[in-house]
């Protein structure tokens, strides 16, 4: 079976390949649908918004899609900047921006935080299966380690006493929350497979 990842994000396509493989699933690009979708992420919460992705590409392509959707959610700032993290402070700021920004806000305030992805995948029967991934932690008072990407420099993990970007690939893959919604998700596809819906 194919699914579409509703993404132009190649590291993702390869990280959920990876993941999917061994259910004898294949994903893949937008581009090898041969659709070009562009979703408005209106939601406001990442159900919402990995729902709106899959449910577009799986409407464009005629096949089953798959989307993610994720972000960093800080208990005292109220979740935010949750659905909002990768527009935090506006377009005009980088990932480098962004975390300083967040580490300015955070002055003075309790550290913890959590990590969370949702993963929605969209079948043209109208079934949806959702799964969801959470990696709690604490900012950090400074950023460090050069790995990962977005907010990993400043999210911090006291057992393992580093941040996601000291962290490996494979070591962050184990523990993070698209790592954890993707098995997860995993799971619940080979489920679905088996019970024969994905075939109607
Ligand atoms: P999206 O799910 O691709 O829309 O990404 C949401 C945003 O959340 C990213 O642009 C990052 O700012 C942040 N984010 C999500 N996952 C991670 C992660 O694993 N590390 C660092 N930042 C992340």
């Amino acid at each position: 079976m194919k699914l579409v990842l509703a993404s132009k994000n190649e590291k993702k396509l390869r990280e959920m390949d990876e993941i999917l493989s061994s259910l004898g699933i294949e994903v893949i690009s937008e581009a090898q649908a041969g659709v070009d979708v562009e979703v408005e992420e209106t939601g406001t919460t990442f159900e919402e918004n990995s729902l709106l992705k899959a449910k577009a590409v799986m409407e464009a392509s005629g096949l089953p899609a798959i989307a993610d959707d994720s972000g960093l959610c800080v208990d005292a700032l109220g979740g935010a900047p949750g659905v909002y993290s990768a527009r935090y402070g506006g377009p005009e700021l980088d990932d480098t921006g962004r975390y300083r920004l967040l580490l300015e806000n955070m002055k003075g305030q309790p550290r913890g935080a959590r990590f969370v992805s949702v993963i929605t995948c969209c079948f043209p029967n109208g079934d949806v299966l959702t799964a969801r991934g959470e990696c709690h932690g604490t900012i950090a008072f400074a950023p460090m380690g050069e790995g990962g990407f977005g907010y990993d420099p400043v999210f911090f993990l006291p057992k393992l006493k580093k941040t996601f970007a000291q962290l490996t690939p494979e070591e962050k893959n184990a523990i993070s929350h698209r790592g954890l919604a993707l098995r997860a998700f995993r799971e619940k596809l080979e489920e679905y497979l088996h019970s024969g819906k994905g075939e109607s």
